[in-house]
């Protein structure tokens, strides 16, 4: 039994004999004295209701039953989701505060993931800014606009880490790393839940899914993952470990199963390590309906028989699929649970609801005077260039000069609802600065044929239209990609090209010998092999948000430069999926100067000519652009890597440093990324893992040291035993601009 369970145990003993001797002692932890107070006194009906998370669906706008209220006034519903309406909001929140027996408050949820009112790119492009205070600042924004409206708890940070970019949902992943993806973890949280979660802009967070739903084969939502405990451990559990650690006061399980439990129902995910080893003493809470579809996963017999799985497994909450509600009774009553494990379950919510401060100001306070503030917009708008991330730029056509003559062209230049991307039903597209609204309000001297009416429009009927503009133009701007709804939940897509006749038009417009900058709005990578060379610049801008256009302006006039670095390789074609950076080396890795291209082989070659290697015969074994990739408006050349030492012991430090010059000649900046691998361990290790990032910024020609500080602990890693630890030998060390750089060292722990 961990300590933190002894002292929660020996507080409940305690405060028994305070309130049993009412002698006036030196008051024990006043939450967990009123959590037991509440506990000892409330129905078994109200401790039923705290498990209970009611919802709408988002798009329900009617009349409040009077049956919800009522269920309400008697203590039967703990939170709600997606209740947008503030009258009601209020009004249950008083039914709740005054009428119930225990007068213990709700907690209003929503999904804010990036951005309630002022939306934010979406998290994969948060993630490309590879920038703490990205995240930290739009999640603040997010709690400070979404808390005036009651929402005090968000389904948020999404912390999946995802190698498949067919997966829907990699749109909301921090992307592909454990490292990048735990800094944006506690930055989130920091961002969303505030410095004081009484305060009444505190939104508390949400660590979500646990456990491993980017790991669903093919890339398909909601499909099987199966995960071995070393990569569980050292690749899909990081981000939600420090979750932890950064005090999210809620979790919640994912739809899948991981190994053959669905997470719902795993007690050794919500049990052994979330609460044993973790020590988290928040709540969780399903997913929607995930507790009752573990009978098509093959996991529970009936609803009852799920109910008793999670409840046993140490769910706390419900999301809509009202099991508990219904047969946690029968289970007491048939000895399957026991009422000191429901008194556990509510404790957890009980005791989040009194960190909140909810009993003492349960109502919420309206500054929706805040919502677009300026100031908001201004962070959104740096947030679009700080992700966005140019992947071409040949002869460095951008950036254009101010009187450039544009034609712009495509099915995103003017669309302020897909622009937002996936999960922003709060966001008002009335408020979205697209591209067009931009050039107009600056005067830049364009003409505007989209061409295609939307991202997936495959009518060629307005290419001539397009065409004709093109011609009279100097450089050809194409903004598409994908509309919102073609990422995010249940969207993933087997063939993640650019939808539609979008690379058509794009061939079209490339007869015309003008030059054509790609700006790509999408919740994924997207493949551009058919018309990479069809274009002179690329650039990635996710779905930016509210503001998209002032942000894009900027990057392709040079008044800021596009500072975004991939948060995901980016693959050349979907059958190579999943890719990513960090992977195994096998036992037969590429030797590029034997790979023979599928179109070379000889015809009649002999069966073991082509060199038994890991790679694809057509596409070969590359991505089209790698993990930490990404272009600015200067250049940088990173010196030789210098180490303090050669040879690392037991509690040393190795400090790494590289000279980073900027050889161009306009101020920009870098992220500067330190890479290691354990050439030899007690299991196979990746070709390598991020260890540390530092973005720098520099004149032309100035030269900064950039120093990392390397530890045998950064070192270690979990094997299939539990065993962290890391065995003397030879290490790699590589500090660059993105994962593939050469700049290597070698170093060794003995
Ligand atoms: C959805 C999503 C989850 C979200 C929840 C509530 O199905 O999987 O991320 O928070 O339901 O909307």
């Amino acid at each position: 039994m961990n300590n933190l369970k002894q002292h929660r145990i020996l507080l409940c003993i305690f405060s028994i004999l305070i309130i049993s001797c009412e002698t006036h002692t030196q008051p024990v932890d006043e939450i967990e004295t009123k959590v037991n107070e509440l506990l000892t006194t409330m129905s078994l009906d109200e401790k039923i209701g705290q498990l209970n998370l009611r919802g709408t669906s988002s798009r329900v706008k009617g009349e409040l039953p009077d049956s919800l209220k009522q269920a309400v006034r008697d203590g039967k519903i703990g939170a709600f989701l997606n209740v947008t309406n503030t009258a009601y909001v209020d009004e249950l929140q008083r039914i709740a505060v005054e009428e119930s027996p225990h007068k213990i408050p709700l907690i209003f949820a929503r999904d804010v993931i990036h951005g309630y009112k002022t939306i934010f790119p979406i998290p994969l492009g948060i993630a490309a800014s590879w920038d703490t205070e990205v995240a930290e600042n739009s999640s603040r924004i997010a709690a400070i606009e979404a808390s005036s409206f009651g929402i005090r708890w968000t389904f948020a940070p999404m912390l999946d880490i995802a190698r498949d970019s067919r997966w829907g949902r990699i749109a909301e992943s921090p992307g592909e790393d454990p490292f990048l993806a735990a800094k944006l973890s506690e930055a989130y949280i920091k961002g969303f839940q505030g410095k004081n979660l009484k305060d009444p802009t505190s939104m508390i967070a949400c660590a979500k899914h646990f456990i491993g739903y980017g790991a669903a084969i093919g890339g398909r939502d909601y499909n099987t993952a199966i995960i071995n405990d070393a990569l569980l451990r050292n690749v899909y559990l990081p981000p939600f470990k420090t979750a932890v650690e950064a005090g999210s006061q809620t979790f919640m399980t994912a739809f899948n199963e991981m190994n053959g439990i669905p997470a719902s129902g795993d007690k050794r995910l919500l049990t052994h390590i979330l609460r044993d080893e973790y020590n988290f003493d928040g709540f969780v809470v399903s997913d929607w309906d995930s507790v009752k579809e573990m009978i098509p996963h093959g996991f529970a017999e009936d609803l009852k028989h799920a109910a008793e799985i999670s409840l046993n497994a140490g769910l706390n909450m419900e999301m809509t699929s009202k099991t508990f509600e219904t047969y946690t009774k029968t289970l007491l009553d048939e000895g399957k649970i026991t009422i000191s494990q429901i008194d556990k379950l509510v404790g957890d919510i009980l005791r989040v609801k009194l960190k909140m401060g909810l009993f003492e100001n349960p109502y919420r306070e309206d500054k929706s005077s805040n919502l677009y503030a300026t100031a908001h917009l201004e962070k959104a708008k740096e947030a679009v260039i700080k992700s966005s991330v140019l992947l071409k730029n040949n002869q460095n056509i951008l950036p254009l000069a101010a009187n450039t003559k544009l034609a712009v062209i495509g099915p995103l230049a003017n669309q302020p609802r897909e622009q937002l991307g996936t999960w922003t039903f709060d966001g008002d597209g009335k408020f979205t600065q697209t591209p067009i609204h931009t050039f107009q309000s600056k005067n830049v001297t364009f003409n505007y044929v989209e061409g295609l009416s939307h991202s997936r429009d495959k009518s060629a009927a307005n290419f001539s239209k397009a065409m004709s503009v093109a011609k009279t133009s100097d450089v050809i701007i194409f903004i598409g990609g994908e509309e919102a709804i073609l990422s995010g939940e249940a969207h993933s897509r087997a063939d993640i090209n650019l939808p539609g006749a979008q690379e058509d038009l794009i061939k079209e417009l490339a007869k015309t010998g003008k030059p054509i900058v790609l700006i790509i709005m999408a919740g994924r990578p997207i493949t551009v092999g058919n018309i990479i060379n069809d274009v002179d610049a690329i650039l990635m801008t996710w779905h930016p948000g509210t503001m998209g256009g002032p942000a894009i302006y900027d990057m392709i006039f040079g008044e800021d430069e596009p500072q975004g670095r991939l948060p995901v390789t980016w693959p050349k074609m979907a059958g190579q999926l999943p890719l990513f950076y960090n992977h195994k080396n096998t036992g037969r890795p590429v030797i590029p100067e034997e790979f023979v291209q599928l179109d070379s082989i000889p015809i009649g070659a002999w069966q073991s000519s082509l060199g038994n290697t890991s790679h694809y015969l057509d596409v070969g074994y590359l991505p089209q652009y790698p993990f930490g990739y990404g272009l600015g408006y200067t250049s940088f050349s990173y010196g030789k890597i210098n180490l303090t030492d050669t040879i690392i012991s037991e509690n040393e430090e190795l400090i790494v440093s590289v000279k980073v010059t900027n050889t161009g000649e306009r101020a920009g900046s870098d992220i500067v990324q330190l890479y290691v691998q354990d050439v030899a361990g007690r299991i196979t290790r990746p070709v390598k893992e991020l260890k540390g990032f530092q973005k720098v910024t520099l004149q032309p020609n100035e030269t900064k040291t950039i120093h990392f500080t390397l530890t045998i602990d950064d070192l270690k890693y979990y094997d299939n035993q539990q065993q962290l630890s890391v065995e003397k030998g030879t290490f790699n060390v590589w500090v660059g601009a993105h994962s593939a750089t050469q700049n290597r060292a070698t170093f060794k722990y003995e």
